[in-house]
Protein backbone atom coordinates (compact mmCIF):
# COMPACT_ATOMS: atom_id res chain seq x y z
CA UNK A 1 0.00 0.00 0.00
CA UNK A 2 1.34 3.05 -0.57
CA UNK A 3 2.45 5.30 2.12
CA UNK A 4 2.70 9.28 1.06
CA UNK A 5 3.54 10.87 4.48
CA UNK A 6 6.74 9.76 3.81
CA UNK A 7 6.71 10.05 0.74
CA UNK A 8 4.69 13.34 -0.95
CA UNK A 9 6.25 16.27 1.18
CA UNK A 10 9.42 15.42 0.35
CA UNK A 11 9.99 14.37 -3.20
CA UNK A 12 7.26 16.54 -4.44
CA UNK A 13 9.14 19.33 -3.41
CA UNK A 14 12.09 18.19 -4.54
CA UNK A 15 10.46 17.79 -8.21
CA UNK A 16 8.79 21.21 -7.95
CA UNK A 17 12.78 22.84 -6.67
CA UNK A 18 14.64 20.40 -9.45
CA UNK A 19 12.57 22.49 -12.28
CA UNK A 20 12.40 25.92 -11.46
CA UNK A 21 16.44 25.50 -10.91
CA UNK A 22 16.30 23.72 -14.30
CA UNK A 23 14.47 26.62 -15.92
CA UNK A 24 15.94 29.58 -13.83
CA UNK A 25 18.42 30.69 -16.92
CA UNK A 26 15.45 31.56 -18.86
CA UNK A 27 14.68 34.42 -16.12
CA UNK A 28 15.38 38.22 -17.73
CA UNK A 29 15.28 36.63 -21.34
CA UNK A 30 12.90 38.27 -23.84
CA UNK A 31 9.82 35.41 -24.76
CA UNK A 32 11.38 35.13 -28.13
CA UNK A 33 15.02 34.49 -26.96
CA UNK A 34 14.06 31.40 -25.30
CA UNK A 35 15.46 27.56 -26.28
CA UNK A 36 12.80 25.73 -28.31
CA UNK A 37 10.53 24.43 -28.09
CA UNK A 38 9.46 26.66 -25.49
CA UNK A 39 6.20 26.92 -23.23
CA UNK A 40 5.21 30.66 -22.93
CA UNK A 41 2.61 32.22 -20.54
CA UNK A 42 1.55 35.55 -21.09
CA UNK A 43 0.68 36.59 -17.34
CA UNK A 44 -0.63 39.75 -18.42
CA UNK A 45 -2.74 37.84 -20.62
CA UNK A 46 -3.96 35.04 -18.58
CA UNK A 47 -4.62 37.85 -15.81
CA UNK A 48 -7.27 39.59 -18.42
CA UNK A 49 -9.15 36.31 -19.20
CA UNK A 50 -9.36 35.18 -15.04
CA UNK A 51 -10.84 39.52 -14.64
CA UNK A 52 -12.93 38.88 -17.93
CA UNK A 53 -14.62 35.91 -16.69
CA UNK A 54 -14.79 36.99 -12.96
CA UNK A 55 -16.39 39.91 -14.28
CA UNK A 56 -19.41 37.63 -16.29
CA UNK A 57 -20.21 35.62 -13.82
CA UNK A 58 -20.95 38.34 -11.66
CA UNK A 59 -24.21 38.97 -14.28
CA UNK A 60 -24.88 35.31 -13.95
CA UNK A 61 -26.04 33.00 -11.39
CA UNK A 62 -23.84 30.09 -11.26
CA UNK A 63 -20.07 30.43 -9.05
CA UNK A 64 -17.02 29.51 -11.13
CA UNK A 65 -15.22 26.54 -10.05
CA UNK A 66 -12.26 26.44 -12.90
CA UNK A 67 -11.09 22.89 -14.26
CA UNK A 68 -7.37 22.64 -13.52
CA UNK A 69 -6.70 19.60 -15.53
CA UNK A 70 -6.30 22.80 -18.82
CA UNK A 71 -3.47 24.21 -16.70
CA UNK A 72 -2.14 21.78 -13.73
CA UNK A 73 -0.67 25.24 -11.66
CA UNK A 74 -0.85 25.56 -8.51
CA UNK A 75 -0.33 29.25 -9.17
CA UNK A 76 -2.88 29.79 -11.90
CA UNK A 77 -5.31 28.35 -9.67
CA UNK A 78 -4.32 30.45 -6.46
CA UNK A 79 -4.91 33.46 -8.84
CA UNK A 80 -8.39 32.10 -9.89
CA UNK A 81 -9.55 31.60 -6.38
CA UNK A 82 -8.21 35.26 -5.28
CA UNK A 83 -10.50 36.18 -8.21
CA UNK A 84 -13.36 34.38 -6.66
CA UNK A 85 -13.58 30.88 -7.69
CA UNK A 86 -14.82 28.83 -4.93
CA UNK A 87 -12.61 26.02 -5.37
CA UNK A 88 -11.58 24.01 -8.58
CA UNK A 89 -12.26 20.80 -10.32
CA UNK A 90 -9.82 17.96 -11.02
CA UNK A 91 -9.57 15.07 -13.70
CA UNK A 92 -7.37 13.13 -11.67
CA UNK A 93 -6.59 12.39 -7.81
CA UNK A 94 -2.72 13.48 -8.35
CA UNK A 95 -4.04 16.71 -9.57
CA UNK A 96 -6.44 17.00 -6.27
CA UNK A 97 -3.72 16.56 -4.05
CA UNK A 98 -1.23 18.78 -5.69
CA UNK A 99 -4.36 21.48 -5.31
CA UNK A 100 -5.08 21.00 -2.01
CA UNK A 101 -1.44 20.70 -0.56
CA UNK A 102 -0.82 24.06 -2.72
CA UNK A 103 -3.82 25.72 -0.26
CA UNK A 104 -6.56 25.11 -2.29
CA UNK A 105 -9.62 24.47 0.06
CA UNK A 106 -12.01 23.17 -1.80
CA UNK A 107 -11.49 20.82 -4.17
CA UNK A 108 -13.93 18.67 -6.82
CA UNK A 109 -12.63 15.57 -8.62
CA UNK A 110 -14.89 16.00 -11.52
CA UNK A 111 -14.32 12.07 -12.22
CA UNK A 112 -14.76 8.70 -10.92
CA UNK A 113 -11.90 7.41 -9.13
CA UNK A 114 -10.88 3.47 -9.48
CA UNK A 115 -7.95 2.08 -8.18
CA UNK A 116 -7.03 1.17 -4.92
CA UNK A 117 -3.61 2.96 -4.36
CA UNK A 118 -5.42 6.48 -5.85
CA UNK A 119 -8.30 5.74 -3.35
CA UNK A 120 -5.61 5.49 -0.63
CA UNK A 121 -3.97 8.36 -1.75
CA UNK A 122 -7.45 10.30 -2.03
CA UNK A 123 -8.48 8.74 1.53
CA UNK A 124 -4.94 10.06 3.08
CA UNK A 125 -5.06 13.47 1.84
CA UNK A 126 -8.64 13.86 2.57
CA UNK A 127 -7.66 13.82 6.31
CA UNK A 128 -6.49 17.22 5.66
CA UNK A 129 -8.00 18.49 2.91
CA UNK A 130 -11.31 18.85 1.99
CA UNK A 131 -12.60 16.92 -1.31
CA UNK A 132 -15.60 15.90 -3.36
CA UNK A 133 -15.25 12.99 -6.07
CA UNK A 134 -18.04 12.26 -8.85
CA UNK A 135 -19.26 8.74 -8.47
CA UNK A 136 -21.92 6.81 -10.54
CA UNK A 137 -21.25 3.18 -9.43
CA UNK A 138 -22.29 1.64 -6.37
CA UNK A 139 -19.33 -0.82 -5.97
CA UNK A 140 -16.61 1.99 -7.20
CA UNK A 141 -18.87 4.18 -4.18
CA UNK A 142 -18.15 1.17 -1.97
CA UNK A 143 -14.26 0.50 -2.76
CA UNK A 144 -14.35 4.88 -1.74
CA UNK A 145 -16.16 3.84 1.31
CA UNK A 146 -13.79 1.12 2.44
CA UNK A 147 -10.36 3.71 1.82
CA UNK A 148 -11.99 6.51 3.37
CA UNK A 149 -13.51 4.54 6.32
CA UNK A 150 -10.16 2.80 7.13
CA UNK A 151 -8.16 5.99 6.93
CA UNK A 152 -10.70 7.78 9.52
CA UNK A 153 -11.35 10.64 6.98
CA UNK A 154 -14.77 11.48 4.90
CA UNK A 155 -15.05 12.59 0.82
CA UNK A 156 -17.80 14.01 -0.59
CA UNK A 157 -19.89 12.83 -3.23
CA UNK A 158 -21.23 13.68 -5.81
CA UNK A 159 -23.38 12.20 -8.83
CA UNK A 160 -22.41 12.30 -12.43
CA UNK A 161 -25.44 12.24 -14.46
CA UNK A 162 -24.86 11.18 -18.55
CA UNK A 163 -26.69 15.11 -20.26
CA UNK A 164 -25.71 13.30 -23.46
CA UNK A 165 -22.15 13.04 -23.98
CA UNK A 166 -22.45 9.53 -23.24
CA UNK A 167 -19.38 9.26 -21.17
CA UNK A 168 -19.58 9.14 -17.08
CA UNK A 169 -22.84 9.37 -15.06
CA UNK A 170 -26.19 7.30 -14.14
CA UNK A 171 -28.60 7.20 -17.17
CA UNK A 172 -31.45 7.98 -15.71
CA UNK A 173 -33.04 9.91 -12.75
CA UNK A 174 -34.12 6.53 -10.72
CA UNK A 175 -30.67 5.27 -11.03
CA UNK A 176 -29.38 8.39 -9.71
CA UNK A 177 -31.63 8.08 -6.71
CA UNK A 178 -31.38 4.48 -5.98
CA UNK A 179 -27.18 5.19 -6.23
CA UNK A 180 -28.21 8.34 -3.70
CA UNK A 181 -29.73 5.65 -1.70
CA UNK A 182 -26.80 4.00 -1.50
CA UNK A 183 -24.66 6.11 -0.54
CA UNK A 184 -25.78 7.06 2.56
CA UNK A 185 -25.32 3.91 3.99
CA UNK A 186 -21.81 4.29 3.13
CA UNK A 187 -19.94 5.53 6.10
CA UNK A 188 -17.05 8.22 5.11
CA UNK A 189 -19.26 9.64 2.15
CA UNK A 190 -21.57 12.54 2.33
CA UNK A 191 -23.81 13.27 -0.40
CA UNK A 192 -23.10 17.03 -1.94
CA UNK A 193 -25.32 16.86 -5.31
CA UNK A 194 -24.46 16.54 -8.74
CA UNK A 195 -22.67 16.45 -12.20
CA UNK A 196 -23.99 17.15 -15.52
CA UNK A 197 -21.11 17.88 -17.86
CA UNK A 198 -22.25 18.74 -21.28
CA UNK A 199 -19.03 18.37 -23.37
CA UNK A 200 -20.26 16.99 -26.61
CA UNK A 201 -21.77 20.75 -27.07
CA UNK A 202 -18.60 22.58 -26.74
CA UNK A 203 -17.53 21.58 -30.29
CA UNK A 204 -20.64 23.03 -31.60
CA UNK A 205 -19.94 26.29 -33.80
CA UNK A 206 -23.29 27.69 -34.19
CA UNK A 207 -23.63 29.25 -30.92
CA UNK A 208 -28.08 29.14 -31.25
CA UNK A 209 -27.54 25.04 -31.65
CA UNK A 210 -24.99 25.18 -28.72
CA UNK A 211 -27.27 27.28 -26.70
CA UNK A 212 -30.24 24.66 -27.28
CA UNK A 213 -28.42 21.83 -26.72
CA UNK A 214 -26.35 23.08 -23.21
CA UNK A 215 -29.96 24.09 -21.89
CA UNK A 216 -31.42 20.21 -23.51
CA UNK A 217 -28.50 18.92 -21.29
CA UNK A 218 -29.17 21.19 -18.30
CA UNK A 219 -33.04 19.92 -18.60
CA UNK A 220 -31.46 16.37 -17.37
CA UNK A 221 -29.79 18.08 -14.79
CA UNK A 222 -33.26 19.15 -13.64
CA UNK A 223 -35.27 16.09 -13.64
CA UNK A 224 -32.41 14.50 -11.50
CA UNK A 225 -32.54 16.85 -9.02
CA UNK A 226 -35.94 17.08 -9.27
CA UNK A 227 -35.94 13.05 -8.35
CA UNK A 228 -33.39 13.47 -6.09
CA UNK A 229 -35.05 16.03 -3.96
CA UNK A 230 -38.63 14.11 -3.92
CA UNK A 231 -36.62 11.30 -2.38
CA UNK A 232 -35.19 13.59 -0.11
CA UNK A 233 -31.53 14.20 -1.22
CA UNK A 234 -31.00 18.03 -1.64
CA UNK A 235 -28.32 18.70 -3.97
CA UNK A 236 -25.85 21.65 -2.64
CA UNK A 237 -23.80 21.03 -5.54
CA UNK A 238 -25.62 21.21 -9.33
CA UNK A 239 -21.98 21.67 -11.26
CA UNK A 240 -21.59 21.36 -15.33
CA UNK A 241 -20.38 23.71 -17.40
CA UNK A 242 -16.95 24.53 -19.48
CA UNK A 243 -15.90 27.55 -21.60
CA UNK A 244 -18.07 26.85 -24.77
CA UNK A 245 -21.16 27.19 -22.79
CA UNK A 246 -20.21 29.15 -19.39
CA UNK A 247 -22.83 31.80 -20.20
CA UNK A 248 -25.52 29.40 -21.16
CA UNK A 249 -25.44 26.87 -18.36
CA UNK A 250 -23.82 29.64 -15.98
CA UNK A 251 -27.33 31.63 -16.26
CA UNK A 252 -29.28 27.97 -15.68
CA UNK A 253 -30.89 28.58 -12.07
CA UNK A 254 -30.41 24.93 -11.37
CA UNK A 255 -26.79 25.04 -11.60
CA UNK A 256 -24.88 26.32 -8.56
CA UNK A 257 -20.90 25.71 -10.45
CA UNK A 258 -19.56 26.34 -13.84
CA UNK A 259 -16.49 24.14 -14.43
CA UNK A 260 -14.94 26.26 -17.36
CA UNK A 261 -11.15 25.72 -17.45
CA UNK A 262 -9.82 26.34 -21.13
CA UNK A 263 -10.67 30.07 -20.97
CA UNK A 264 -7.31 31.30 -18.80
CA UNK A 265 -5.51 29.94 -22.03
CA UNK A 266 -8.06 30.33 -24.70
CA UNK A 267 -6.49 27.94 -27.66
CA UNK A 268 -7.51 27.79 -31.35
CA UNK A 269 -10.18 25.19 -30.09
CA UNK A 270 -11.98 27.68 -28.08
CA UNK A 271 -10.91 30.96 -29.80
CA UNK A 272 -13.54 30.84 -32.72
CA UNK A 273 -16.26 30.04 -30.34
CA UNK A 274 -15.84 31.66 -27.23
CA UNK A 275 -15.65 35.63 -27.63
CA UNK A 276 -14.41 38.07 -24.75
CA UNK A 277 -10.58 36.22 -24.24
CA UNK A 278 -7.56 36.33 -25.47
CA UNK A 279 -4.88 33.74 -26.06
CA UNK A 280 -2.33 33.29 -22.80
CA UNK A 281 -0.63 30.14 -24.27
CA UNK A 282 2.13 29.90 -26.73
CA UNK A 283 4.90 27.40 -27.66
CA UNK A 284 7.83 29.02 -29.22
CA UNK A 285 9.31 27.17 -32.00
CA UNK A 286 11.98 28.14 -34.62
CA UNK A 287 12.28 27.52 -38.44
CA UNK A 288 14.86 24.28 -38.97
CA UNK A 289 14.49 23.68 -42.68
CA UNK A 290 13.43 25.84 -45.24
CA UNK A 291 13.17 24.17 -49.08
CA UNK A 292 11.10 27.36 -51.37
CA UNK A 293 8.15 28.03 -49.38
CA UNK A 294 7.99 25.07 -47.56
CA UNK A 295 9.23 26.06 -43.70
CA UNK A 296 9.54 23.42 -40.75
CA UNK A 297 9.79 24.27 -37.17
CA UNK A 298 11.05 22.14 -33.97
CA UNK A 299 7.45 22.53 -32.41
CA UNK A 300 5.77 19.34 -34.05
CA UNK A 301 3.26 17.23 -31.93
CA UNK A 302 5.50 16.57 -29.01
CA UNK A 303 5.38 20.01 -28.30
CA UNK A 304 2.09 21.24 -28.81
CA UNK A 305 -1.07 20.22 -28.90
CA UNK A 306 -2.83 19.54 -32.34
CA UNK A 307 -6.06 17.62 -30.83
CA UNK A 308 -9.67 18.78 -32.79
CA UNK A 309 -7.81 22.10 -34.28
CA UNK A 310 -4.77 22.89 -36.03
CA UNK A 311 -2.15 25.55 -34.30
CA UNK A 312 -1.22 28.71 -36.18
CA UNK A 313 1.74 31.10 -36.44
CA UNK A 314 1.03 34.22 -33.74
CA UNK A 315 2.32 36.78 -36.21
CA UNK A 316 1.03 34.93 -39.64
CA UNK A 317 -2.25 33.42 -38.50
CA UNK A 318 -3.47 32.85 -42.09
CA UNK A 319 -1.17 29.81 -43.40
CA UNK A 320 -2.54 26.30 -42.65
CA UNK A 321 0.17 23.64 -41.31
CA UNK A 322 0.00 21.22 -44.05
CA UNK A 323 0.88 18.16 -40.96
CA UNK A 324 2.96 18.06 -37.56
CA UNK A 325 5.07 15.64 -37.47
CA UNK A 326 6.47 14.15 -33.82
CA UNK A 327 9.06 17.00 -34.33
CA UNK A 328 8.10 19.03 -37.38
CA UNK A 329 5.42 21.76 -37.72
CA UNK A 330 5.32 22.30 -41.49
CA UNK A 331 3.84 25.08 -43.59
CA UNK A 332 3.33 26.02 -47.01
CA UNK A 333 4.06 29.70 -47.03
CA UNK A 334 4.47 32.63 -49.53
CA UNK A 335 6.91 35.76 -51.01
CA UNK A 336 5.06 37.96 -47.69
CA UNK A 337 6.07 35.72 -45.43
CA UNK A 338 10.08 36.69 -44.49
CA UNK A 339 10.30 33.55 -41.99
CA UNK A 340 13.90 31.93 -42.69
CA UNK A 341 16.22 29.26 -41.35
CA UNK A 342 16.96 30.31 -37.56
CA UNK A 343 13.78 32.49 -37.48
CA UNK A 344 11.47 32.12 -34.20
CA UNK A 345 7.95 32.45 -33.82
CA UNK A 346 5.61 32.12 -32.00
CA UNK A 347 2.15 29.03 -31.80
CA UNK A 348 -1.22 29.24 -30.70
CA UNK A 349 -1.76 25.72 -29.80
CA UNK A 350 -4.76 23.71 -31.55
CA UNK A 351 -5.48 22.30 -27.82
CA UNK A 352 -4.54 23.72 -24.39
CA UNK A 353 -4.77 20.45 -22.04
CA UNK A 354 -2.37 18.36 -24.60
CA UNK A 355 -0.23 21.11 -25.02
CA UNK A 356 0.77 22.29 -21.27
CA UNK A 357 0.64 18.35 -20.49
CA UNK A 358 4.10 17.57 -23.06
CA UNK A 359 6.43 20.22 -20.41
CA UNK A 360 7.36 20.46 -17.00
CA UNK A 361 6.85 24.45 -16.90
CA UNK A 362 5.60 27.61 -17.85
CA UNK A 363 8.20 30.29 -18.61
CA UNK A 364 5.83 32.93 -17.43
CA UNK A 365 5.84 36.15 -19.19
CA UNK A 366 5.00 39.73 -17.99
CA UNK A 367 5.73 42.67 -20.85
CA UNK A 368 7.27 40.16 -22.59
CA UNK A 369 10.15 38.86 -20.25
CA UNK A 370 10.26 36.08 -18.48
CA UNK A 371 9.78 36.70 -14.91
CA UNK A 372 9.34 33.30 -13.06
CA UNK A 373 8.79 29.52 -13.91
CA UNK A 374 5.97 27.77 -12.90
CA UNK A 375 6.01 23.49 -12.17
CA UNK A 376 3.32 21.63 -14.15
CA UNK A 377 2.34 19.42 -11.62
CA UNK A 378 1.15 16.81 -11.57
CA UNK A 379 2.35 15.07 -14.74
CA UNK A 380 4.63 12.06 -16.38
CA UNK A 381 6.41 9.25 -14.58
CA UNK A 382 5.80 9.36 -10.48
CA UNK A 383 3.53 11.92 -11.16
CA UNK A 384 5.36 14.97 -10.44
CA UNK A 385 7.06 13.11 -7.41
CA UNK A 386 3.39 12.52 -5.51
CA UNK A 387 4.50 8.70 -6.23
CA UNK A 388 7.35 6.76 -4.00
C1 LIG B 1 -15.82 17.16 -16.61
C2 LIG B 1 -15.29 18.38 -17.29
N1 LIG B 1 -15.62 19.58 -16.78
C3 LIG B 1 -15.14 20.71 -17.33
C4 LIG B 1 -14.27 20.70 -18.43
C5 LIG B 1 -13.68 22.00 -18.85
O1 LIG B 1 -13.91 22.39 -20.12
P1 LIG B 1 -13.09 23.57 -20.78
O2 LIG B 1 -11.65 23.24 -20.73
O3 LIG B 1 -13.61 23.56 -22.16
O4 LIG B 1 -13.37 24.81 -20.05
C6 LIG B 1 -13.95 19.46 -18.99
C7 LIG B 1 -13.09 19.39 -20.19
O5 LIG B 1 -12.79 18.41 -20.78
C8 LIG B 1 -14.44 18.27 -18.39
O6 LIG B 1 -14.12 17.05 -18.87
Amino acid sequence: MLDLTQSFGASYQEAVKRIRAAYRPSIGKKRRELITPALILDLDVARRNIDFMTTRLRSLHAKLRPHIKVQKSVELARMQVDAGAIGVCTATVWEAIVMSSGGIKDVLIANEVVGNEKLVALAQAAKSGHFTVAVDDARNAESLSKAVSRMGSEVGVIIEIDVGMGRGGVRSPSEAVNLARHLRTLPGLVFRGVQGYEGHCMLEPNRDVRVRKAREAMDCVGKVIDQLAQSGFGSEIVSAGGTGTYDITGADPRVTEIQAGSYVFMDNFHGSLVPGFSKSLTVLGTVVIQHGNTIVFDCGRKSIGIDFVQPTMVDYPSYAARYFAEEHALFDVDERCPLKIGDVMEFVPGYGPTTVNLYDAYHVVENDVVTDIWPIIPRGPGHGGLLP
